[in-house]
């Protein structure tokens, strides 16, 4: 089955092209998407049978100067499309910056700067002739935490990831780079990913693992890719309901499918199934091949309709048109120089996204003589911050994880580098031991007015194995004996900060037992600039203002899920990460959206307005879903005073409780955040825009999104656990 693409007003059609004769689409616009199709119509018309072929195949594996890349086609000036890596830069490039993993952009929970970040990679990706840039992530979307790719995404809450995709997408695409939207879908492990089934309940697909996707192409992303592993045992890039039904159908997908590479099973399953492109178009010896010469002959035997071609074609080119990259697009240059001012990005999300997560008071640091400064996670790779190859390696201090969604460094600013430079500045000294063994550190500590260890946990993709981690971790705990370094260094030292860099959650209760641990800095991923970022917040230059953007349990076991051996049956449901804490009455040592400043906030004046009527959607579909979804039919304010003497942010995080006439649903769920930036004494106010999405959940029976009717519980705070106002909204 293909689905036709659907009709558009001729109006928006024109106000859209108008715009594009003078360059780029604006992705987002609305008609935007008809212009685009209605160029690659006309471009199409123009294309043999082969043409069209080169455009939905690649040209295999390791033969292009990119990571994917398709045939030139000259009958209409179409290039080799550059398809690279990753969500968080330009992979292989040299001239290129390393922008902090999207899990650190998400713990910022500052729109501007996740749309920054977006706008800076897409800059940096067309610098290098990269016609397609591989990001961003919201699959895995992180219901395993010790899920191997967690970090290249934005978290388990659907809201804050859809929300980061659609500023990510934004951002990327307004830079005139096509983003790509991946792994579409249920890919949340690297265990068995080429093998095992992700089983997946319809509500829980459209109220968890869809919706980031549904944001993403609601910010017009030109591009998804379907993932390795099978969907309710069909594999994702063959999957008829994913690609046409969910995709294409359901969220008015109008852009193109491409596989992960070498995730393609067959080649009319395949097309007909709804996937557009393959990649990289050969298997990694480059011996099977399943389009190209196969899908013609299976063209010429009426195997697959012949307007699936043109319609595959169709949407590929338009992803092209959409981002006028038919003007004057740059020629491939992976090793170009493109980094302008990007690395203020960098530091700011570094900076931003740390999250204080104890402090007895010994931060920010005042006058201090002596700072020690522990553990080999202090120190940038003794063997160069890019010795191992795709990152992957834990040695050194720990900026991202490992695997295709890593950079090169062009730098990297270690802790201790930043730590020396601030110290001596302030006429402090510092001691160093930069290793992560026991038996030394008491000389190093004791003494010092304070001392700071360093410890991480690391993860990447499967490809790599890492200490024995192929890639999903096997359990929560720092890495290089971390526990006992900080046991170590506390024992010695009663002014003992830790600061930890870690893919995901770490469980920390051995540490927080520990009278010497004073202060625990959650410092993330922050990638090149780690060093500057940590010591803004260490001085307190800058009050922290990150949030966690996932829980930190108690015990591995309190998240209620973990890596499969086999199929994965999501018998969890709806319930991951705080939603699971919440159901199920569980204690996390720190929850979803939590996170320490130096100042204090106070919260008031809740105020809720709303439109929104009871029952299903029906809006016609636009990109993203049904029209009405995207509606603004409720509105919650309240003002936030900054009480303390310094200036801060404060994260305000809006949940919504569904009434009783809903189905069972989580306690609380994210539906707004909003990041105010406030002087001592200053009020700002938190406006939380609810979309008619927000209030609804998926009707199974229905296949659609209703409100229900009732009483919504309405709560605003800190965290997911720090409410501090609650109100209702009824909706009738
Ligand atoms: C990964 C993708 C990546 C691709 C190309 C695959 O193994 O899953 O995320 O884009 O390789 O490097």
């Amino acid at each position: 089955m293909h689905l036709p693409l659907s009709p558009f007003t001729a109006l928006a059609a024109a106000a859209a092209l108008a715009h594009h004769a003078r360059g780029a689409i604006d992705p987002s616009a609305a008609g935007a998407w008809a212009a685009a199709h209605s160029s690659a119509s006309a471009a199409l018309a123009k294309m043999s049978q082969s043409d069209k072929i080169a455009v939905v195949t690649g040209i295999g594996w390791n033969k292009g100067l990119c990571v994917g890349n398709t045939a030139a086609v000259g009958s209409i000036n179409y290039p080799s499309m550059c398809i690279q890596d990753g969500p968080l830069g330009v992979r292989f490039g040299t001239g290129t910056t390393a922008f902090a993993p999207g899990i650190q952009a998400a713990s910022t929970w500052d729109v501007e700067l996740m749309r920054q970040r977006g706008s800076y990679m897409g800059a940096e990706a067309k610098g290098c002739g990269v016609h397609v840039l591989l990001g961003p992530v919201a699959g895995p979307l992180g219901k395993n935490a010790a899920g191997g790719r967690n970090w290249e995404g934005f978290g388990p809450d659907p809201y804050l990831t859809g929300t980061a995709m659609a500023e990510t997408i934004q951002g990327m695409q307004a830079a005139g780079v096509q983003a790509n939207a991946k792994h579409f879908i249920g890919n949340e492990q690297e265990l068995n990913r080429e093998t095992m089934s992700s089983n997946i309940d319809d509500r829980t697909m459209h109220e968890l693992y869809l919706w980031p996707f549904a944001d993403a192409v609601h910010a017009g992303v030109a591009s998804v890719m379907c993932s390795y592993n099978k969907l309710n045992g069909t594999w994702a890039c063959e999957n008829d309901k994913a690609m046409n039904g969910l995709l294409k159908k359901e969220l008015g997908f109008q852009g193109y499918v491409m596989s992960d590479w070498n995730a393609q099973h067959t080649t009319n399953g395949a097309a007909n199934s709804g996937m557009d492109m393959t990649m990289p178009g050969s298997d990694y010896n480059g011996k099977t091949i399943l389009w190209g010469p196969q899908l013609a002959s299976a063209v010429s035997s009426n195997q697959v309709a012949k307007s699936r071609l043109d319609d595959m074609a169709q949407r590929i080119l338009a992803g092209w048109f959409l981002l006028g990259q038919n003007n004057g697009y740059p020629g491939v240059n992976i090793k170009a120089s493109v980094q302008a001012n990007h690395k203020e990005n960098v530091h700011a999300v570094g900076r931003d996204g740390i999250v204080l997560l104890k402090n007895s008071g010994v931060l920010p640091l005042g006058r201090v003589g002596k700072i020690a400064v522990v553990g080999s996670a202090a120190v940038v790779n003794p063997a160069g911050a890019n010795a191992c190859v795709d990152r992957g390696c834990n040695t050194g201090a720990l900026g991202m994880g490992w695997g295709s969604g890593s950079v090169n460094y062009p730098y990297f600013v270690a802790p201790y580098d930043a730590i020396k430079t601030r110290a001596q500045s302030e006429g402090a000294s510092v001691t160093l031991s930069s290793s992560d063994s026991t038996s030394n550190v008491a000389g190093t500590v004791s003494g010092a007015d304070v001392a700071v260890v360093f410890i991480t946990s690391d993860s990447g993709e499967g490809y790599i194995t890492t200490e024995k981690v192929a890639g999903d971790r096997n359990d929560l705990d720092p890495w290089h004996g971390g526990n006992q370094l900080v046991q170590a260094v506390a024992a010695a030292n009663k002014n003992t900060i830790v600061v930890v860099h870690s893919v995901g959650p770490v469980v920390l209760e051995t540490i927080l037992a520990l009278p010497g641990v004073q202060a625990v800095v959650w410092a993330g991923l922050p990638s090149q600039e780690s060093g500057n970022a940590l010591v803004d917040v260490l001085w307190g230059d800058v009050a922290p203002s990150g949030k966690l953007p996932y829980t930190i349990a108690k015990s591995a076991g309190d998240y209620g899920t973990k890596v499969q051996t086999g199929t994965d049956s999501y018998t969890e449901g709806l319930f991951i990460d705080y939603r699971h804490f919440d159901k199920a009455g569980i204690t996390p040592r720190f929850e979803f959206g939590f996170g320490l400043s130096y100042t204090n906030f106070t919260f008031a004046d809740l105020k809720v307005t709303t439109t929104a009527t009871s029952g299903p959607a029906t809006g016609a579909v636009i990109s993203g879903g049904r029209a009405d979804l995207f509606d603004t039919v409720a509105t919650v304010t309240a003002t936030v005073t900054n009480t303390g003497a310094v200036e801060g942010a404060e994260v305000a995080q809006l949940y919504i409780t569904l009434p009783a006439s809903a189905p069972s649903a989580p306690p609380k769920q994210l539906r707004g955040f909003a990041k105010l930036k406030l002087a001592p004494g200053a009020v700002g106010t938190a406006t939380f825009n609810l979309r008619r999405k927000d209030l609804s959940y998926w009707d199974v029976g229905r296949q659609n999104w209703v409100v229900p009717s009732g009483s919504f519980g309405v709560s605003v705070g800190a965290s997911s656990r720090d409410i501090r106002l609650t109100g209702t909204l009824s909706v009738s």
